[in-house]
């Protein structure tokens, strides 16, 4: 699955670039900047960034009950990435945006 399109990393990407960060001796907390970095990409348009927090996340669980990486990394990669994606979350991710009518949208423009 592609996680983000501008850079086309795929979540195979990601999992393979987590066992090799995670699995570094004092390994980094896994942000989307440490991942990218190691993968040799640079964002774009940031907009994968919730997808890529939430995926990374994952990758996380799904490596520490195949006790693929050190459970203690993966404590704290995941306490990180808690707080980063409560950062991205949006009050209602799922619902459609707010449209505000033109007429009310001309009186509060500044
Ligand atoms: S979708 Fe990932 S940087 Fe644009």
């Amino acid at each position: 699955m592609i996680v983000c399109s501008c850079t086309v990393i795929t979540d195979a990407h990601i999992e393979t670039a987590l066992l090799e960060i995670l699995g570094q001796p004092n390994a980094p907390i896994p942000t989307p900047g440490v991942v990218f970095r190691h993968l040799s990409k640079k964002m774009n348009c940031c907009g994968c960034a919730p997808l890529l927090v939430s995926t990374i996340y994952q990758i996380v669980q799904k490596l520490e009950r195949e006790e693929r990486i050190c459970p203690c990394a993966c404590a704290s990669a995941k306490t990180k990435l808690e707080k980063l994606f409560v950062a991205y979350r949006r009050p209602n991710w799922d619902a459609e945006p707010v449209r505000v009518p033109e007429d009310v949208a001309e009186l509060t423009s500044v």
